[in-house]
């Protein structure tokens, strides 16, 4: 049998267990002992940034690091001007992905073309009101229904998504993840951006269905 090993542990800020376990060569991270990632289903973290990629952004903000899925797939495409900034609420994430998971993207935040913000993504959109990113990229939840983290809330609505629109620049692009589709969250992201579209992800990339949602915009 396979044996699960946890590597590490912490509390959330909010007092819930938090874990990083090991399991036939894949990394999992458990809140309250519910998988809320795995290195197993990675292909809708990624796909965010190949969306991200149709527009050859130079400055992008991801929100936040997981486990750099994101992140590793900007970097894949941007060129050596790329320049990424990655938030990071939980100082674990980015200790946990230094000493346990460097051989899965924990090293990616040694590239010299990224800038990591152990903070609130929020802080990050709030300085950079005048437009200093062409794509943004918030995988911080589970979507604008069903959020683990409430101070997540604000990103969803109308101020939120203002402040975001002017963080981007001309022609940038939003990106939010989301586990499920929400018409009215479509509705209101329409109301600030252009070519608003929710695009169905997969888990991994030979599931049968669409489990995820994307939800793109541009200004
Ligand atoms: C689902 S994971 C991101 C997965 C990532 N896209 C990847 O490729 O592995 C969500 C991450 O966002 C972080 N997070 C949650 N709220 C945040 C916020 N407001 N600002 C920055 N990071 C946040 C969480 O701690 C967690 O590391």
């Amino acid at each position: 049998m396979k044996v699960t090993t946890t590597l590490a542990r912490c509390s959330t800020p909010d007092g819930r267990p938090m874990l990083l376990q090991e399991h036939d060569g894949h990394y999992f991270l458990k809140v309250d002992g519910v998988t809320l990632m795995s290195t197993m289903a990675t292909a809708s973290e990624q796909q965010m940034a190949e969306l991200a990629g149709e527009i050859s952004p130079r400055r992008v903000l991801i929100g936040g690091m997981g486990f750099g899925f994101t992140l590793r797939r900007v970097l894949e495409l941007g060129t050596d001007e790329a320049e990424v900034t990655v938030a990071e609420l939980l100082p674990e994430i980015l200790d946990w992905n230094r000493e346990h998971l460097g051989a899965v993207n924990g090293s990616l935040m040694d590239d010299s073309r990224v800038h990591v913000h152990l903070g609130d993504v929020a802080e990050c959109i709030d300085r950079a009101a005048g437009g200093r990113f062409d794509a943004i990229l918030l995988d911080v939840d589970n979507g604008p229904d069903g959020l683990v983290d409430g101070g997540n809330d604000a990103l969803y609505g109308r101020k939120g998504l203002k402040r975001i629109k002017s963080a981007l620049a001309p022609g940038g692009r939003v990106i939010f993840w989301s586990a499920n589709r929400d018409r009215s969250f479509e509705r209101e992201m329409a109301k600030h951006f252009n070519g608003v579209r929710s695009i169905g992800a997969k888990a991994y990339p030979k599931a049968k269905r669409f489990s995820h949602t994307l939800f793109v915009g541009d200004r």
